[in-house]
């Protein structure tokens, strides 16, 4: 499902039927493009449209108040909206780059799906989360950056990671500039170890990649919170903290706040 700007709507698992008498081909036979694309009825597809769009407009304007008090933020805000205008993150391309990314990873195309958390739902979770002066918070699959801008505002050292060249060199110099770093890379191999704080926005992912993802959780220190939207680390040693019901584009959605806490050796 996609709102209007492309998006894609957790939540909408309704598939287009097949209406002939031939059965329909076996879920593996499907492409990664065709799992994209979902049917609803025409009336309930504009009001899901409708509601994505009145979402966007609020979160916006909720964000873009916010920002007032952080004017110095407001900059690399405004750099990220204005790059999306230019060159929509919500329409992923199979392009050379993007392939010979995901053959790195071993991850599939549609696990690139993009989503922005609002700056106002960051803010909130990472407060709770206990994310401030001192905190050290890496985003894994950081988009272009829009949580990372959350974190700086609580005083947090802030790192994202993301696949897609693409979106950081859009970004990654108006992020700096209020010291933020937006680097290419894979979250699955990236270095954990001094972070106090993960964010990770997976709803995208295949159960396959969300398992290695939590291996990767693994190499954290103690005490490390991770924050994750939609789902909860199901895995021993992730002990749940708090769950949050927190607004998005598409919806209402749950924000997990988990502490790592290992079994001692
Ligand atoms: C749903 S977006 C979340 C963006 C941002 N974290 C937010 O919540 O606003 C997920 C991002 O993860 C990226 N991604 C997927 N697999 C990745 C990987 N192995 N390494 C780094 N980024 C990855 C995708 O390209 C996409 O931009």
């Amino acid at each position: 499902m996609r709102d209007p700007a492309g998006a894609w709507w957790p939540g909408s698992h309704q598939h287009a039927g097949h209406q002939g008498l031939s059965p329909p081909p076996p879920p593996e036979a499907k492409r990664d493009d065709e799992l994209e694309e979902f049917d609803l009825p025409f009336f309930q597809r504009l009001a899901l449209q409708l509601q994505v769009l009145v979402f966007s407009i609020v979160i916006r304007l909720t964000d873009l108040l916010l920002l007032l008090w952080r004017p110095r933020l407001l900059r690399p805000y405004l750099a990220i909206w204005w790059a999306e205008v230019r060159h929509t993150p919500y329409r992923a391309r199979r392009s050379f780059e993007v392939i010979r990314a995901l053959k790195t990873t071993g991850q599939r195309f549609r696990e690139l799906i993009y989503g922005e958390t609002p700056l106002m739902t960051a803010l909130y979770v990472f407060k709770r989360a206990g994310v401030g002066p001192g905190s050290r918070l890496v985003d894994l699959g950081a988009g272009r950056g829009r949580v990372l801008i959350a974190a700086r505002w609580l005083g947090a050292e802030t790192r994202g990671v993301e696949l897609i060249a693409d979106h950081v060199t859009r970004v990654e110099a108006p992020l700096r500039a209020v010291g933020i770093t937006l680097t290419v890379g894979d979250m699955l191999q990236t270095e954990l170890g001094d972070a106090t704080h993960v964010f990770t926005n997976w709803l995208a992912l295949s159960p396959e990649t969300k398992a290695r993802l939590i291996e990767r959780l693994r190499t954290c220190g103690p005490g490390t919170r991770i924050v994750t939207v939609t789902r909860p680390i199901e895995a021993e040693g992730f002990v749940r903290r708090s769950r949050h019901l927190m607004l998005f584009t598409w919806g209402i959605e749950t924000v997990w706040v988990h502490e790592y806490q290992p079994a001692s050796p």
